[in-house]
């Protein structure tokens, strides 16, 4: 991909007044928000694109979705850019995904365009639309209506917005590690240990508001990764692709880049694959991130000789295991009655492979 985040950062964090300034051009350029991080901020599109919004408004209502949408005019989506083709990849993909398996031409045409301007696979919705870029409770779009719906996506956007405050050490840990900057590293570590506690709190939630019955029942299957045929004028073309996940945000490849040990297997498999499922900015980020840390030998091997170092490393990767042990008792409850995970794989080994991860017995 080749981004030297190690360089960006280390002339856009330098202190001084400029320093905020220059966060907003490294996010800029990594499509984060300054404030939000991951997510983006949604709004209504132009209105020639009205009847797109008519759509989304009214997706989880209307009846016979296959006549409305041959009804819908077949709009082009190239002048979209920036937040309008967030805001078009939401409406169109949370209608690919009701609609599927056949996608009629109003909405193949266009989603393919905006899913090749936003370089996301066209044969599912990915995360990026159900919870990055759709938490306005305004402009929300939803498949089923449900609140089992809206809350179990709300969870990880609450999350990632949580996530926010911990990007700019973040991407300035790899600078940090080669600059041998050790209270700085230790600061963004031990961050990180509040940051996990935090996360878990907002994550157990989940039994009060997420409805295990609705969402097996309801929702769940609406998330399929049965191929789709995708019809467009004077063609059509069967593809398949990976349901949406919150394993499909950059924020874990990064947070796994820093604290998590590199070893191969399912869970390593798994984030590969979903590289291709990150917004391209956010995919950038996380690779140039991981490269770039590795380059300057890692935070394990920075921690070696750092009792502080070491310590809140330790902390961090502590609270990382926990909460993805009650992530993995969350999984199991709510799909208790599959074994395939909400992207279509057998979940369970790996999500115990990426707990062993970050589990003290495997750091040496
Ligand atoms: C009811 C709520 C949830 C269920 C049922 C659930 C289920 C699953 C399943 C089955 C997988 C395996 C991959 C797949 O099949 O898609 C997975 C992966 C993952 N999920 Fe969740 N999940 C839930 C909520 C969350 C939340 C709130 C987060 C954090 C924001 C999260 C983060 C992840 C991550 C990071 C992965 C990839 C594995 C890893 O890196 O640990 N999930 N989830």
């Amino acid at each position: 991909m080749g981004v030297c985040v190690v360089g960006v950062v280390a002339i856009e964090m330098r202190a001084g007044a400029r320093r905020e300034v220059r966060w907003h051009g490294v996010c800029a350029r990594y499509g984060l928000s300054p404030d939000l991080g991951f997510l983006g901020r949604p709004r209504r599109l132009p209105p020639r694109f009205g009847a797109w919004e008519v759509l989304g408004a009214r997706l989880a209502s209307i009846e016979d979705l296959p006549s409305y949408l041959a009804r819908m005019p077949v709009l082009d989506p190239s002048s979209l850019r920036g937040e309008d083709l967030r805001r078009a990849y939401v409406i169109l993909g949370f209608a690919v995904q009701r609609v599927r398996p056949e996608i009629p031409v109003a909405l193949a045409e266009p989603w393919i365009g905006v899913c090749g301007a936003l370089d996301l696979p066209t044969g599912a919705v990915t995360a990026a639309a159900t919870d990055l870029w759709n938490w306005d409770p305004e402009l929300k779009v939803s498949m089923t209506g449900t609140r089992t719906e809206t809350e179990f996506h709300r969870i990880p956007t609450l999350i990632l917005k949580r996530a926010a405050r911990e990007l700019p050490g973040l991407l300035r840990v790899a600078e940090d590690v080669g600059a041998g900057r050790s209270g700085a590293v230790a600061a963004t570590l031990r961050s990180l240990a509040r940051f996990f506690l935090d996360a878990k709190r907002i994550f157990d939630g989940v039994w009060k508001k997420v409805d295990p019955h609705t969402f097996y029942d309801v929702y769940r299957p609406l998330l399929t990764t049965a191929p789709v045929v995708l019809h467009t004028r004077g063609a059509q073309k069967v593809v398949k692709s990976q349901g949406p996940s919150a394993g499909q945000s950059a924020l874990f490849v990064i947070l796994d880049a820093v604290l998590a040990d590199e070893t191969p297997g399912p869970h390593a498999d798994f984030q590969k694959e979903m590289l291709a499922y990150m917004p391209l900015p956010h995919r950038a980020l996380a690779t140039g991130l991981r490269a770039d840390l590795r380059a300057v030998g890692g935070v394990k091997q920075f921690a070696e000789s750092r009792p502080r170092v070491a310590k809140w490393r330790g902390a961090a990767r502590a609270a990382y295991a926990d909460f993805r042990r009650f992530h993995y008792a969350v999984a199991t409850r709510y799909l208790i009655r599959t074994d395939t995970g909400t992207g279509g794989s057998d979940f369970r080994p790996m999500l115990r492979d990426a707990i062993a991860k970050t589990s003290s017995s495997s750091s040496s």
